[in-house]
């Protein structure tokens, strides 16, 4: 059975019911996240406890985030699953008046879920790459998500795995993850800016490269790099490292294999996930 807290309230989620007028139903008036959970832990929950503060702030949304973490970890242990998602979703809440502006008296809505999560190694995948066409807010982790479900559902049509968004010629991030290139033996990803999400598996990616002794750029990325990288990665928390082999536009990426160093990093990473460090 897969379970649910909503507002507080640990439930089947076949129970779960919430109002038509709810503004994320709306508007997409609210914020989402999304946690890998590893042998029972939450991976790195720190970082999204912060990312999730971030978020909340920057829509002037206030709520108690360590009952959320709380609600988590009920729900979790709950759906008795050893590997899993979480899907924590808060809204500005319902009202019974449709208006753009925020109610006066209104309580956020928040969902918190556990889907089953097998943490596999993906075969490197095919990517097509587009025009970014989403706001220009996206490090705030919006639930509103339409121009990613779009874009994704071409790459999905095209069978390739992601889509490699650019802006103004510079890359910023993929529809569901973000974007490194390994050239040369150092690891290069787009500078965090409005445009990019900070990604959680993006900054355990980096820590594990300095460890590692890797050089690390943060930069802005001409979409023609992509295809000359030696391997082209994207990264999130359901993913873990994913290798793209190859772009439409732009054929092959690299020798068309991903290198030794990437396997290494990606060997680091799913190690990690197994390690109590990131119980931070
Ligand atoms: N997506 N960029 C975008 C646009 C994303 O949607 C995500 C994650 C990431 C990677 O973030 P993280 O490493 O914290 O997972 C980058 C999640 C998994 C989702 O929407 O389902």
């Amino acid at each position: 059975m897969i379970w649910c807290v909503l507002n507080g309230e640990l439930m089947p989620l076949s129970e779960a019911r919430i109002s038509p007028m709810d503004r994320g139903f709306l508007f997409g008036d609210g914020v989402y996240e999304v946690l890998a959970c590893i042998n029972g832990r939450m991976r790195a929950p720190a970082l999204h406890r912060k990312r999730l503060l971030e978020s909340l702030s920057a829509i002037r949304l206030s709520v108690d985030v360590d009952q959320i973490f709380a609600d988590m970890m009920r729900v979790l242990k709950r759906s008795s699953l050893t590997n899993a998602k979480i899907y924590l979703q808060i809204t500005r809440g319902a009202s019974d008046v449709r208006s753009h502006t925020f109610p006066k008296e209104v309580k956020p809505t928040c969902f918190i879920t556990a889907m089953p999560f097998e943490f596999t190694k993906l075969e490197p995948a095919k990517a097509i790459v587009r025009e970014d066409i989403r706001w220009r807010k996206n490090k705030i982790k919006s639930i509103s998500l339409l121009a990613n479900v779009l874009l994704l559902q071409e790459a999905k049509e095209a069978e390739a795995e992601e889509v490699i968004l650019f802006r103004e010629g510079q890359v910023t991030e993929a529809s569901t993850s973000n974007v490194f290139l390994l050239t040369g033996g150092a690891l290069t990803t787009p500078s965090l800016c409005d445009d990019v999400l900070p990604g959680i598996t993006r900054y355990l990616v980096l820590e594990i490269a300095r460890n590692q002794g890797l050089p690390i750029v943060e930069r802005s990325v001409k979409v023609e790099e992509l295809a000359i990288a030696d391997t082209l990665f994207v990264s999130s928390s359901t993913r873990g490292l994913l290798p793209i082999v190859e772009l439409n536009p732009g054929g092959p990426v690299g020798a068309g294999v991903p290198t030794v160093e990437f396997y290494a990093l990606q060997d680091a990473y799913n190690l990690s996930l197994y390690q109590n460090h990131l119980d931070d």
